[in-house]
């Protein structure tokens, strides 16, 4: 019963990518927060499994894109229910190398940022990360796309590696 009030908690929605080595990844988020402001940080909240997260702890650092309204479904579908383990997502969209090195997502996004990580919770499936914010851009202006309009409006859905599945 009370997952059907966690649905009430607003979101945005993001792609988090990182680079180690040759190999990148990257994954649809609804767990970027700001936490502090003077030095800016945010939070990430990433689940075990997910590849991008092996490639974060052994780059210490991570891209952040904000999705615009119009994101189509499929281009999520690409992000948030395959392993960048075994699909290059970066293969037909438009990306670039950022300052950190993480590969920034520019297709559908309003603004990207560059964040180091400093610290991590162990939260069980996720891990709670902490990082400081190195660079921010915005590409346009634009409505963002909540969770809300994804669910409601685009019918999407989550997969079990996201925080909120069950309350899908
Ligand atoms: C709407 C939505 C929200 C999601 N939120 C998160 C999240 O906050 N944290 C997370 O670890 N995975 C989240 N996911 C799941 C990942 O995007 C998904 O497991 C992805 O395929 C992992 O890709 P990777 O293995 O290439 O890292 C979400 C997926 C969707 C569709």
């Amino acid at each position: 019963m009370y997952f059907e009030a966690l649905r009430d908690i607003s979101y945005g929605l993001y792609i988090v990518t990182s680079k180690n080595g040759e190999k990148m990844g990257g994954l649809i988020v609804n767990t970027i927060m700001q936490v502090t402001s003077e030095p800016a940080k945010i939070s990430l909240c990433i689940n075990k499994q997910n590849y991008t997260y092996e490639l974060i702890k052994k780059s210490g650092v991570f891209g952040v894109s904000v999705l615009e309204q119009e994101t189509p479904l499929v281009f999520i579908g690409q992000w948030g229910f395959k392993s960048s383990k075994t699909v290059n997502k970066f293969e037909n969209i438009n990306y670039r190398m950022g300052e950190y090195g993480v590969p920034l997502v520019i297709d559908h996004s309003l603004s990207v940022m560059e964040a180091s990580v400093q610290s991590e919770l162990d939260v069980g499936t996720h891990v709670m990360i902490i990082a400081e914010l190195k660079r921010g851009e915005i590409l346009k202006e634009g409505a963002v796309l909540t969770y809300d309009h994804y669910r409601k409006v685009k019918r999407g859905k989550a997969p079990k590696t996201a925080p909120t599945f069950r309350n899908d």
